[in-house]
């Protein structure tokens, strides 16, 4: 027979996932305990937060996540729902321990000791706006959660996906500037549902496996900034005129197609969810070790006269360890090159001054 004190205690530790303890419980200054988990992972592996849990994006990238056998503890936070959200989600067995945070006063708790911190927080488009119009809003959010990173993990990866990237990137990158924390290798705007995409509709005229293609995507994260490479595509390929045209408007405009097909329900959520895992994953490998680990993100960046611009990365051990050229480009792309620096200039130029005002 089991003594009451040790079954209350069991019971203790069930519930410990919807009810985290204050910052000032938890033992020491950083780390998540195991005494404080629901449950003990299979194996050794990354803390990842994920900020904005509970939403379109955040749900199914969470259900993702606890899948990826690289996760050894998951922390939902949002501002509403997450003990639902965790509690549907701890139900997994998968080797992940799940833990939930829910409102400002726990998004610290949320933030020690993360390896990784993935943010889908903020509003979505609605049909009419551009990724520009939700500034207002995201900038605000996003500032928050990462004066939250500085503080709690300035180490951690930042897989930042709240829009409009072009702009909640440089907004990252000054407040961690502000705290003394920034590290360039470990700020990432996620760009990969361009590439997931690019991949996915070119193989369609092609007549491939989307598994087997590959399309940089270089540039950032909106309408004309969104420059895919059509002449680098693997495996080699050629396109008519009229291919490439169609092939770069369907996918500057994959976002819209998706956002107008919703009629007001928000954009992408369920490939956005896709796409954030796999870079996400990409980010866990390079930081297990793992070598040559390549995927396409919007970064701090000397590849153009812009201090941010999207291409190909190597991910290691601390984030980026190599950013690599444009390759070589054809007249098309080269045009397409210039309409997109000129767009992107004013993107970042915003968020820079609405962190530094
Ligand atoms: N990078 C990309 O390729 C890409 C693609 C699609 C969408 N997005 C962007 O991702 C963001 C989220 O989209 P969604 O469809 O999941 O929206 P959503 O409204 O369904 O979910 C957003 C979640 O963020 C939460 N939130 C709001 N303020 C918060 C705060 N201060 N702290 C923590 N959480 C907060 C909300 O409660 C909500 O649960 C939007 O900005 C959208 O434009 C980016």
């Amino acid at each position: 027979m089991e003594s009451g004190a040790s079954v209350k205690q069991r019971i203790a530790r069930i519930s410990a996932h919807l009810n985290p303890p204050a910052i000032s419980q938890v033992e020491g200054s950083c780390g998540l305990r195991t005494g404080n988990c629901r449950a003990k992972g299979g194996s050794p592996g990354f803390k990842v937060a994920i900020l904005g849990a509970a939403g379109g994006i955040g749900q199914p990238l969470v259900m993702l996540m606890k899948m990826n056998p690289l996760v050894s503890v998951l922390h939902l936070y949002d501002v509403v729902n997450t003990p639902g959200v965790t509690a549907d989600i701890s139900h997994m067995d998968t080797g992940a321990v799940v833990r939930g945070f829910l409102g400002k006063e726990q998004l610290e708790d949320a933030l020690i000791g993360m390896d990784l911190v993935i943010i889908p927080a903020g509003v979505p488009r609605k049909p009419g706006m551009t990724r520009d119009d939700l500034f207002n809003i995201n900038a605000g959010i996003v500032k928050t959660l990462c004066e939250g990173i500085s503080k709690c993990c300035p180490k951690a990866i930042v897989n930042l996906i709240s829009n409009p990237v072009n702009s909640t990137v440089p907004i990252a990158a000054e407040v961690f500037k502000k705290a003394g924390i920034y590290d360039p290798r470990k700020l990432l705007g996620v760009t990969m549902l361009d590439v997931v995409r690019s991949n996915t509709f070119v193989a369609e005229v092609l007549g491939l496996d989307p598994r087997e293609v590959d399309v940089p995507v270089v540039g950032g994260h909106a309408g004309a900034t969104i420059l895919p490479l059509l002449s680098q595509v693997k495996p080699p390929c050629s396109f008519t005129v009229e291919e490439t045209e169609h092939l770069t408007s369907r996918i500057q405009n994959g976002g819209t197609e998706v956002v107008e097909a919703k009629a007001g329900a928000g954009s992408a959520t369920l490939s956005m969810a896709y796409a954030a895992v796999k870079f996400a994953d990409a980010c866990l490998r390079g930081l297990r070790g793992d070598a040559g680990v390549v995927e396409c993100a919007f970064v701090s960046s000397q590849v153009t006269e812009l201090p941010f611009f999207a291409t190909r990365v190597r991910l290691g051990c601390n984030g980026i360890e190599e950013i690599y050229p444009l390759g070589p480009l054809n007249e098309y792309e080269r045009a397409g090159l210039e309409k997109a620096k000129k767009e992107l200039a004013g993107s970042i130029e915003k968020g820079i001054s609405f962190a530094t005002k």
